[in-house]
């Protein structure tokens, strides 16, 4: 019988990438884990609602303190909460290797991009659309990886493509993105975590059946 894996989920806004754990912890579909924490880089982020409405802990950690004072209270509430793995669901903050070496593929990213297309320092939220468009690229969609010292390079675990459409607008694209692609890989590939289902081997990830 495995042990439940407990897990924090680190925000910074709207949260529905939070919502879609959520909703699939209420469906059965994380059997082996517990969201047991959120943490918010923004006191006003709408994803603290949303914990607030599933009863899970929610603790606000803000951004405009320094690096040092924003990961040690980070990780304070890690301890306190005994977590054992984080997921990044659209967290705007960057986590520094210091942090990140602590957590060797413990923590996981959801990235509104195939990687390694539109990705790294300057690709989050709608830039990432943005610059899609810009590009005149037919498809992107959505990727879930490892998080290592280096901004979206860790190992990749699930990714899911979305077709450009010719009138596309950022926040068009951002809302099919999410809706074909990352509500439905993230929950997934967390569920394989916490099934212990993920091999990895250099940067290439196994799913194990
Ligand atoms: C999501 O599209 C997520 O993939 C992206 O921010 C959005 C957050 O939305 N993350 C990044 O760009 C990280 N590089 P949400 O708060 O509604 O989940």
């Amino acid at each position: 019988m495995l042990k439940s894996a407990r897990i924090a989920v680190f925000v910074s806004g709207g949260g529905t990438n939070l919502q879609a754990l959520l909703d699939a912890q209420r469906d059965g579909k994380i059997p082996h884990g517990e969201i047991a924490l959120v943490i918010s880089s923004q006191a006003c982020a709408y994803a603290l609602e949303r914990a607030e409405k599933a009863n899970v802990p929610a603790h606000t950690v803000p951004s405009s303190l320094i690096q040092h004072d924003f990961e040690a209270a980070i990780e304070l509430l890690l301890e306190q909460y005994k977590i054992d793995v984080i997921v990044l669901a659209g967290f705007l903050s960057i986590l520094s290797e210091n942090f990140t070496k602590k957590w060797p593929r413990r923590i996981l990213n959801i990235h509104p991009s195939l990687i390694p297309a539109f990705c790294g320092v300057g690709f989050y939220g709608l830039h990432v659309h943005e610059g899609v468009l810009a590009r005149g690229a037919k498809v992107t969609g959505a990727t879930v990886h490892f998080v290592n010292e280096i901004a979206d390079d860790g190992p990749i675990i699930l990714q899911k493509p979305v077709a450009v459409q010719p009138d596309d607008t950022p926040e068009i694209l951002q809302k099919r993105v999410m809706q074909e692609a990352e509500w439905l890989i993230l929950p997934r590939a967390v569920s394989l975590f916490c099934d212990n289902k993920l091999e990895v081997k250099g940067r290439t990830v196994r799913v194990l059946s």
